[in-house]
């Protein structure tokens, strides 16, 4: 069997393969029109994309509408493949973001962290065909949006993303939660909101492809969980290493360098868990130093400054320019198996090939 095409309404994926989004800085242009030029779906973070503009200490609103919209004009230039953005629900320009996404023809919206009740009505006032995609992190949240964008917008999600607990960056899970990881494998999750997509899908008269996130490595993890029912993957941790990635090399030498026992959880200032690599600059926030905050804006709703030991904003553009004394890299939990930084052609031959092989009953190396 091929690896199958990813529809959402008028668009088609040539495969079902999503970058996932990753700030500060990890995914921008450069990496999300690689992917889209392969035939998957590039995505551009939009979190704290000022980083780069000379005016993001004073002007935080506008240096970030510009910002973006210099990355999709960039990524546009250079591919005619499909192009999505990932936008924070805890960014405080939120929907100045949401909007100038939609401005610039962005192809689909992807939002989590907090569930994007209000997407939806940018799209409908804008008159925009943009494909709206939550992340939900159980099928509990996912008939949340749906009932919530159904009642209010008269409207379903294109698709949804389900994220699992090994996923890099900012996880939708309690602590509690994350020590028993197995109660919520992403098999489970994605079977969970299957259900709870369809009585949306009988009522809209539409599919709606659910997509895995979180430990997704080989392509025998995409079959695998495609034979679950997922439509598609997303997946980060392995974009990092490529070449084609935004981030400095020295990031992408950390995926390369950490062992599995480096990989750890975080109480990020954000209010959410997170996945990083144990670096010193963690470490010492462990042991309960404070790195002076000066904050003239408020990029995030809940991120309280005189509580936070640092800037989570300051502490990931330090890391994505390679300072890592100063920051730390985000990663998914399958981040210690990463061994070389290869093209984003290669990894994604590498994986629809693997995947496709798997479809026919070759036994691949088995999951680790
Ligand atoms: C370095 C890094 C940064 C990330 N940043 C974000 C982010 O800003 N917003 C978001 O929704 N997800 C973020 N993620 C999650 C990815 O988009 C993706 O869903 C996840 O990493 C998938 O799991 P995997 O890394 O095991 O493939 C990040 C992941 C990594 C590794």
């Amino acid at each position: 069997m091929k690896l199958p095409e990813l529809k959402m309404g008028n668009l088609t994926a040539k495969f079902p393969i999503i970058q996932g989004g990753m700030g500060v800085g990890i995914s921008l242009s450069n990496l999300a029109s690689a992917v889209a030029n392969e035939g998957g779906i590039g995505v551009i973070s939009t979190v704290g994309i000022c980083f780069k503009q000379p005016d993001a200490f004073s002007d935080f609103v506008e240096s970030n509408n510009r910002a973006l919209r210099e990355e999709i004009r960039k990524a546009k230039a250079l591919t005619k493949g499909l192009l999505g953005v990932n936008i924070l629900g805890a960014m405080t320009n939120y929907d100045d973001i949401v909007k100038t996404s939609i401005e610039e023809g962005i192809d689909v919206i992807i939002s989590g962290a907090g569930l994007p009740l209000s997407l939806p009505k940018f799209k409908i006032e804008m008159k925009s065909n943009v494909k709206l995609a939550p992340i939900a992190s159980s099928g509990r949240s996912a008939a949340i949006i749906c009932k919530s964008w159904d009642t209010k917008y008269n409207t379903a999600p294109d698709i949804v993303i389900v994220e699992g607990p090994k996923a890099g960056g900012h996880l939708g899970f309690s602590y509690e939660e994350l020590q028993h990881m197995e109660d919520h494998n992403l098999e489970k999750l994605i079977t969970d909101v299957i259900e709870a997509v369809k009585p949306y899908e009988a009522k809209y008269g539409r599919k709606i492809p659910v997509i895995a996130a979180g430990g997704i490595y080989t392509g025998t993890d995409i079959a695998r969980i495609m034979e679950l029912g997922a439509s598609g993957v997303q997946m980060g941790t392995r974009f990092v290493a490529t070449e084609e990635c935004d981030a400095s090399p020295i990031f992408k030498e950390a995926f390369l360098n950490c062992k599995e026992g480096d990989i750890t959880l975080i109480k990020s200032p954000v209010g959410l868990p997170g996945r990083a690599i144990k670096n010193k600059f963690l470490e010492l926030v462990e042991e309960g130093h404070k790195v002076p905050i000066k904050c003239p804006y408020h990029c995030l709703k809940t991120c309280k400054v005189e509580d936070s030991p640092y800037c989570i904003a300051s502490a990931l553009v330090a890391a994505a320019k390679g300072i890592m004394n100063n920051g730390f890299a985000f990663c998914g939990a399958n981040a210690w198996r990463v061994t070389k930084i290869v093209t984003v052609k290669e990894l994604m031959q590498e994986l629809i090939t693997e995947a496709e092989l798997t479809f026919k009953g070759v036994a691949l190396s088995p999951a680790v």
